[in-house]
């Protein structure tokens, strides 16, 4: 201590506290070895906790609390008061009676740059980073990095042993994409409010744009879920009450609810057990065994009498359905193609067809995008598209969605209130730019968990065919004892999942279809034994690599105990 300074009685001093010159303490706690700068002002009712440094010229006013190990540059500047006025209504000067102090916290070990502002009733983060400069307006998340006025999240730093690679691993991460992304997306909401744009709008039109862009389609119609943005493109594309669409019975229901739902009804084909999605084979003698022709080349369903007029191909787990060969079967008995790319947002198929390499979105009479959350590109929220290179078809979605209309108060059909809230468009744009990255992180997991599960004898791994580039929604094994492998899993700390356990023609809902089991006998073989390993985009490496090490330590284990 010494005589420039004025540090009042009531100030409560730690030990080894290291005090500079013209240094004005009042009312307030300073922990253990905490070292303060010259000019440095720290008012009532505030806290610095032990190990900090506080750099010359800062002020600290009443109310802040400074956790331990916290740095603080030069002149940093903290506030108390969000509306702070010199006098009061009847127009004396303000007293300390007028006022409530607002709360500031900065959590441990963050730092303050030099110059920076905190406005109140902010809380800095636990290791955060605030740029020199930086005018801090609201709460700061642990770890990230902050700069500007307003600051705004640059990016996060790998916290000391957060990204526990040891610790357990979820099946999805959803939160980390989302705190990574929460600028953009409060700014979109922000727009949203400055202009009270929620339903359709300019929002809507920019993501339809940069969708269909993505796509390499002409035309993409946002909807307000994947389920009817099927339903949507299968009636646009004239599919019609009494109609058979034919798809496959391992698939999310919604394919099948959006098949009858559109009036038509669902009957199924086998899968190809390798990719499992449809079989081509089984496609066609679909077509030719199981259908008759009429004179007019129309087909009918023998097993219903009614006419079938689209296939429904799904790309199930993010990769794509052998798209020439239905194009092919379709073209051949008049069929239209609408396929389900709720799981393959910038899937890739190699058409032998067209010679080049071609984006789901982009092949068949329409497409359609399921934009739930979990998915490879998700909404905050519930979402949909459907993309086609048929401006009729786009339109017609586009009619449906908006209760038939095609202009205000005219309506050409009865349609269904199914647009997307422009809100969740903002959300998707602003993810938009990203997607391409995050499945490429995809392809690269799914890779070493290949690599890693290529030798076991048990466990079989998912086929990508050559003409595939898959996006790994899901990543998806299978093994006999499929429920001791989940077990052993669980007990490692490692989340799975099963997509999906029961087909669809053994669903009670579909009873009424008069299916029985061991109709569909890969499918069924496939939902007895399909395992999902952990797969999102900021899964790491090494997490990927335990779950195989995991996956890999139970084969060890059955195999001995088989072999005691
Ligand atoms: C294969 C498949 N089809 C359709 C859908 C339906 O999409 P939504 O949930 O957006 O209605 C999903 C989504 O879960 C899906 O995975």
């Amino acid at each position: 201590m010494n005589s420039f300074n004025s540090i009042a009685p009531d100030v409560k001093l730690g030990e080894n506290v290291r005090l500079s010159k013209f240094i004005n303490l009042y009312g307030c706690e300073i922990g253990d070895e905490t070292k303060i700068g010259a000019f440095v002002e720290i008012q009532k009712n505030s806290s610095v906790g032990k190990r900090c440094k506080i750099s010359s010229h800062s002020f600290i006013c009443e109310g802040v609390t400074i956790e331990d190990n916290v740095f603080i540059g030069h002149g940093v500047t903290f506030v108390n008061d969000s509306y702070p006025r010199a006098t009061t209504a009847d127009g004396g000067l303000q007293t300390e009676a007028d006022w409530k102090v607002e709360r500031t916290v900065v959590k441990k070990g963050a730092s303050i740059g030099s110059g920076a502002t905190i406005l109140s009733n902010t809380t800095i983060g636990e290791n955060a980073l605030v740029g020199a400069g930086s005018v801090v307006t609201k709460d700061v998340p642990a770890n990230a990095v902050v700069a500007g006025n307003p600051a705004r999240i640059k990016r996060f730093l790998e916290p000391e042993g957060k990204k526990d690679e040891n610790g357990p691993i979820p099946f999805l991460d959803l939160v980390t994409p989302h705190v990574e992304l929460e600028d953009e997306l409060v700014e979109v909401l922000r727009r949203s409010l400055r202009t009270a744009g929620f339903v359709g709008g300019s929002m809507v039109e920019e993501f339809e744009n940069a969708f269909a862009a993505f796509c390499d389609a002409a035309h993409c119609s946002v909807v307000n879920s994947g389920t009817d943005a099927l339903r949507f493109a299968l009636m646009a594309a004239g599919v019609k009450a009494g109609d058979v669409a034919v798809t496959v019975p391992n698939t999310f229901i919604a394919t099948t609810e959006a098949i009858s739902q559109a009036g038509a009804l669902p009957e199924f084909v086998d899968i190809d057990e390798t990719t499992s999605n449809i079989s081509i084979e089984k496609l066609t003698a679909y077509l030719e065994t199981q259908c008759k022709r009429g004179a007019d080349g129309k087909l009918t369903s023998l097993r219903s009498g009614r006419p079938v007029t689209a296939i429904v191909p799904v790309h199930l787990y993010g990769q794509m359905a052998d798209m020439d060969a239905i194009l092919r079967l379709a073209n051949k008995y008049g069929l239209v193609v609408i396929e389900d790319a709720c799981q393959a947002h910038g899937a890739e198929y190699f058409s032998r067809e067209q010679n080049r390499w071609m984006k789901a979105g982009s092949m068949g009479h329409a497409v359609a995008f399921s934009f739930y959350p979990g998915k490879n590109l998700g909404a905050c929220g519930e979402g949909g598209a459907v993309t086609t290179n048929d401006a009729k078809l786009a339109a017609g979605v586009k009619m449906l969605r908006d209760h038939g209309q095609v202009k205000k108060y005219y309506h050409d059909v009865e349609g269904y209130n199914g647009r997307l809230d422009s809100i969740q468009a903002g959300f998707l744009h602003a993810k938009l730019p990203h997607l391409a990255a995050w499945n490429a992180t995809r392809r690269e997991r799914a890779s070493e968990y290949d690599k890693l599960l290529a030798g076991s004898a048990e466990i079989r791994i998912h086929h990508e065919p050559e003409w595939s580039r898959g996006v790994y929604h899901l990543y998806v094994i299978r093994t006999a004892d499929r429920e001791g492998l989940m077990e052993h899993l669980k007990a490692a700390g490692i989340s799975t999942g099963i997509h999906y356990p029961i087909p669809l023609h053994l669903q009670n809902a579909y009873a009424g279809l008069g299916y029985k089991k061991g109709e569909f006998p890969a499918t069924e073989r496939a939902a007895a034994e399909i395992v999902s390993l952990p797969m999102f985009p900021q899964l790491t490496a090494k997490q990927a690599e335990r779950v195989a090490e995991a996956v890999l330590g139970f084969e060890a284990k059955t195999g001995q105990a088989a072999r005691k």
